[in-house]
């Protein structure tokens, strides 16, 4: 164990962190859920490069966003191209559609993803330099019957996990570019004269991106917005429909949300349907998730107008949230058996042993150093091994081999070629970890 007050030679850079084997547990049953969830809504998986053409973001998220102007990893290649790591996955995912010509499939076209992202942020709970989303875009059909079978999808991996009751579905609709271009020039009206009262972030983002003023945090900024007009008066009848629409969906599955007018997202490419997950306790933005409609993220980045929509959410706060509702995740990793071995005859006799115990099923560890039997009986304990073989010269000699039960400590002995059969047996051929994925193949 290193001494905790002298500084390590070699540690992670602030805001990333080591998943080590006990998170895997929840990655592992998160990663799971999501797959089962998403292959029966007929969605399948994509992976897009870690790194992308600056451009990709930068054009796409808006100039005056925290995560363009603040948070982007953005580094030169030795052959002068500026590429940034990619922040989030909408982009990367447009980008690959137009590319790779997936308007000529099937439209809808419905892909989901689990990978790491990162931003330059300042680390605190739940806030890191590199975290993992997973996320789903649909591209190619503009029915507000998939912004509702999207936020359903989101809700059901979530109480899948367990943790949905946590959480209220924040619903908003930022109406159509139109619409909002007009209410962005009647929010700029509304601001003329105000501006010293609003904060600095907020100074600069009145005249490129004026919706962020709506979520701004800032005391005085958020006394301002009270007597700003209203988005939803200037929503389009096409976006009123949208909305109305989407949200009679939503009650046809049973899904409360909560209509929330200042709800506009972090990132520039979104229309009309915007929503976030927030936690229901706190009653803040502490949001798990979030995503909506981009219908016109296609055509912006060069491919025909296609109608979009997605959401993604992020897996450090969903096992946050999971071990704070306490709940635990079956496992597979426990060991079943351990093998001691006294002297080098045994350790040879246990090798092939070994193997085929794991070939047929029971987890085992062992033929470890040249401890005493009883450095390996607490080696054993340290793994949890319910059972454990041992063998020294003199059970190599009879060609039997001891079945301890590490437990009770009872112990019988039992014919070498006998072994493995005679523990399968013990541990249950249920229990038994037979998946070999080889067997799957065919071609
Ligand atoms: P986002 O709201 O920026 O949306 O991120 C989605 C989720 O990722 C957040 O709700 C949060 O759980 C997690 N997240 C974001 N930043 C961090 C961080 N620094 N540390 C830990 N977790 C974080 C998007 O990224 C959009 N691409 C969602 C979307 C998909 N919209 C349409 N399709």
């Amino acid at each position: 164990m290193p001494d905790k007050t002298v500084a390590l030679p070699y540690q992670t850079p602030k805001g990333v962190h080591d998943i080590l084997p006990a998170d895997h547990e929840y990655y592992t049953y998160i990663k799971k859920v999501i797959r089962h969830r998403l292959r029966q809504a007929g969605f399948r998986r994509i992976t897009t490069p870690i790194f992308e053409f600056t451009d990709v973001f930068k054009q796409t998220l808006g100039d005056t966003s925290d995560v363009v102007s603040k948070e982007m990893y953005t580094f030169q290649d030795p052959e002068g191209n500026s590429l940034t790591l990619r922040p989030e996955n909408t982009t990367g995912v447009v980008r690959s559609y137009i590319q790779n010509n997936m308007s000529q499939l099937a439209q809808p076209v419905q892909l989901y993803y689990i990978e790491p992202f990162f931003r330059f942020d300042q680390p605190q709970k739940g806030r890191y330099r590199q975290f993992w989303q997973f996320g789903v875009e649909v591209l190619g059909e503009g029915d507000p019957a998939l912004d509702a079978q999207v936020i359903q999808l989101a809700f059901q991996i979530l109480k899948d996990l367990g943790i949905a009751d946590l959480f209220t579905l924040q619903l908003n609709s930022i109406g159509t570019l139109d619409a909002r271009k007009k209410y962005v020039s009647s929010l700029q009206d509304y601001y003329f004269g105000k501006e010293r009262h609003l904060c600095e972030n907020c100074q600069s983002r009145l005249s490129v991106n004026p919706l962020r003023l709506l979520d701004c945090k800032e005391e005085d900024c958020v006394t301002l917005v009270k007597l700003a007009p209203a988005l939803s008066e200037y929503l389009d009848d096409e976006s009123k429909a949208f909305h109305a629409d989407l949200k009679e969906f939503l009650d046809e599955l049973k899904i409360k949300y909560v209509e929330n007018p200042k709800l506009v997202r972090g990132l520039d490419y979104y229309a009309k349907t915007v929503f976030e997950l927030w936690d229901a306790s706190m009653n803040s933005q502490n949001a798990i998730g979030g995503g909506g409609r981009y219908d016109y993220l296609v055509e912006l980045m060069g491919g025909t107008p296609t109608p979009a929509v997605g959401f993604s959410m992020g897996i450090e706060r969903i096992i946050a949230n999971m071990k704070r509702a306490k709940i635990r995740v079956p496992h597979k990793d426990e060991v079943h058996v351990f093998v001691a071995q006294l002297g080098k005859e045994a350790k040879k006799k246990s090798l092939p042993l070994i193997m085929e115990m794991r070939e047929r099923g029971l987890k085992t560890v062992g033929a470890l150093g040249k401890g005493s039997m009883g450095a390996q009986l607490k080696i054993a304990d340290n793994f949890h091994a319910t059972w454990t073989v041992i063998m020294g010269l003199t059970e190599v000699r009879e060609g039997v081999a001891i079945i301890r039960n590490m437990k009770l400590g009872t112990q019988e002995k039992v014919k070498f070629e006998k072994t493995v059969d005679k523990l399968i047996q013990l541990i249950g051929e249920e229990n038994l970890d037979t998946y070999h994925p080889g067997e799957l193949l065919y071609g």
